[in-house]
């Protein structure tokens, strides 16, 4: 049997500093993740300096423990994957010039990997079957985007946020209804004891692009909604709050995925990003495919959050096809989807 091809992917894009060991791009062999929630919840989100200074602390500590936990040495690897972007600049490049001195020092190939695909990629993980083309939702944090995923290396953008972008506008009700940060998974606990269709919150209709999506409507509807209890001095039922803002969310966010697959002419649908862990998404989606005829794939919740695991499987493809970086690569924040730098 032949060797496998091992790859040693380091992630730092906004507030977990995590590796890990892939092999053959399929296969996890370790996946170390040192989130810095706890740190950031006493702001109310991710401080950026705060997140890099972290980041310096803790990327060797999490780069020894994953090549441990797989059983391999550095000098078992076959290349060194890292995300260059996009991400907050300072919290990126801690990972960046880590994996470029490990790949000098030890004569390694890097291979630099964008973050989203890395977060599509996390479904080839746990499902051997998967591959493209196929239609992704890809939701977190930072953004938003319905993506035709045509090769493992190639992505149409078919619509994405004007403004917010999901798990944005999840942390920012999250906060006007007294939640901690992060406020997707709070939100989601809470929702369960509400009732979704208590407050009819607005769906946004977007000129343009069918498939477009906006929240920041939504999030000014919520702000108003408790606003007008407070001058009415009625008493407001967070938990119904919680459930018809998520309702309102994954309501929006599963009628534009149904119909982009549709149309697409695919039957393949898979979800991805931090947002993806979430209940009321998962079974809104899971429901539409089953009604459709379309099969559902999502990652369990541990690679729907930022982890190294996925950059290594995205980082194996590139690895496969060829891609090399060179020392001069940067740290990218804005980088596009499908762009090559
Ligand atoms: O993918 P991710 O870890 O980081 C980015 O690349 O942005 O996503 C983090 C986002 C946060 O906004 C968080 O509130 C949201 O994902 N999130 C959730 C859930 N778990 C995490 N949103 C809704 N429901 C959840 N269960
Ligand atoms: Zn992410």
């Amino acid at each position: 049997m032949e060797k496998p091809t091992y790859i040693l992917a380091i992630e730092s894009s906004c507030d977990e500093t995590s590796a890990a060991v892939v092999s053959d791009g399929r296969t996890v062999c370790s996946n170390v993740i040192y989130s810095q929630i706890d740190l950031h919840k006493l702001y109310g989100g991710v401080v950026p300096e705060i997140a890099s200074r972290k980041h310096i602390e803790k990327i060797n500590q999490v780069i020894t423990q994953a090549l441990k936990e797989a059983d391999r040495t550095l000098q078992q690897m076959d290349a060194i994957a890292v995300t260059y972007g996009p991400g907050l600049v300072g919290a990126l490049l801690v990972g960046v010039a880590e994996a470029k001195a490990i790949a000098y020092a030890a004569g390694k190939p890097l291979v630099g990997v964008h973050h989203i695909e890395g977060h599509i990629a996390a479904n080839y993980i746990e499902h051997e079957d998967l591959e493209p083309p196929f239609i992704c939702l890809v939701v977190s944090g930072g953004h938003t985007h319905l993506v035709r995923v045509e090769g493992y290396d190639r992505f149409e953008i078919l619509g994405r946020t004007r403004d917010d972008a999901a798990g944005e506008a999840f942390d920012k009700v999250a906060r006007a209804i007294g939640l901690e940060y992060p406020g997707g998974p709070a939100i989601d606990r809470l929702a369960r004891e509400g009732n979704r269709e208590a407050i009819p919150f607005p769906r946004a209709r977007v000129e343009g692009n069918e498939y477009d999506f906006s929240f920041s409507g939504l999030k000014s509807a919520v702000l108003n909604y408790l606003n007008q209890c407070e001058m009415k001095k009625l008493e407001v039922n967070r938990a119904d709050v919680a459930a018809s803002f998520q309702y309102a969310v994954t309501d929006v966010l599963t009628t534009h995925a149904i119909h982009a697959v549709k149309e697409s002419g695919l039957n393949r649908f898979a979800l991805a990003g931090g947002v993806a862990s979430n209940s009321a998404l998962r079974a809104s989606i899971k429901e539409a495919c089953e009604r459709e005829g379309i099969q559902f794939y999502y990652p369990s919740p541990v690679y729907c959050t930022d982890n190294a695991a996925m950059i290594g499987v995205a980082g194996y493809y590139e690895f496969i096809k060829g891609v090399r970086h060179g020392w001069d690569l940067n740290a990218v924040p804005n980088l596009k989807l499908g762009q090559r730098i």
